[in-house]
């Protein structure tokens, strides 16, 4: 069974509610129930965790990192500069999937930078929560 540490970072939990026009009328809730339902379908291991804060989401990878086979991280807007967890992705040493539920390609020009991308081995953005389950599928066929 793939046990999978999926990390969703600062101002989703207020998805629903914030820029809708961008992100869609669903909760974190309802995401993380449409997740869990397809990781149990699937037989895969999901723990999921949500953070404001830079050094907590380091610490959520460090601590986890012993039970886990790979991770699926939105960074949200950290993505775009935080060196701090892109170090951490890097130390741990997991295989990592870089998510987001909007296309950062065709936004603000800041946001088209991914200082974590060349850590990960693999990204999905662009489709909404499908980006979440395109990323559970490639973990899912997912050969070193
Ligand atoms: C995001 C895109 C980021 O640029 C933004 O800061 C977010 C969400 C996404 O999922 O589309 O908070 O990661």
């Amino acid at each position: 069974m793939r046990r999978i540490l999926l990390i969703h970072g600062p101002n989703l939990h207020l998805l629903g509610v914030r820029e809708k026009e961008i992100y869609g009328d669903m909760t974190l809730k309802e995401l993380n129930g449409i997740i869990k339902k397809y990781a149990f379908k699937n037989k895969i291991k999901v723990k999921i965790y949500q953070s404001n804060c830079e050094g907590e989401i380091i610490d959520i990878i460090t601590k986890n990192m012993k039970d886990t086979d790979f991770i699926i991280i939105n960074p949200a807007a950290y993505t775009h500069y935080s060196y701090a967890i892109r170090d951490a992705i890097k130390a741990v040493n997991l295989p990592t999937v870089e998510v987001h539920l909007s296309d950062i390609t065709k936004r603000e020009s800041f946001r088209k930078k991914s200082v974590i991308k060349d850590v990960c081995v693999k990204r999905f953005y662009g489709e909404g929560v499908k980006s979440y389950i395109k990323a559970l599928d490639y973990c899912l066929k997912w050969k070193k």
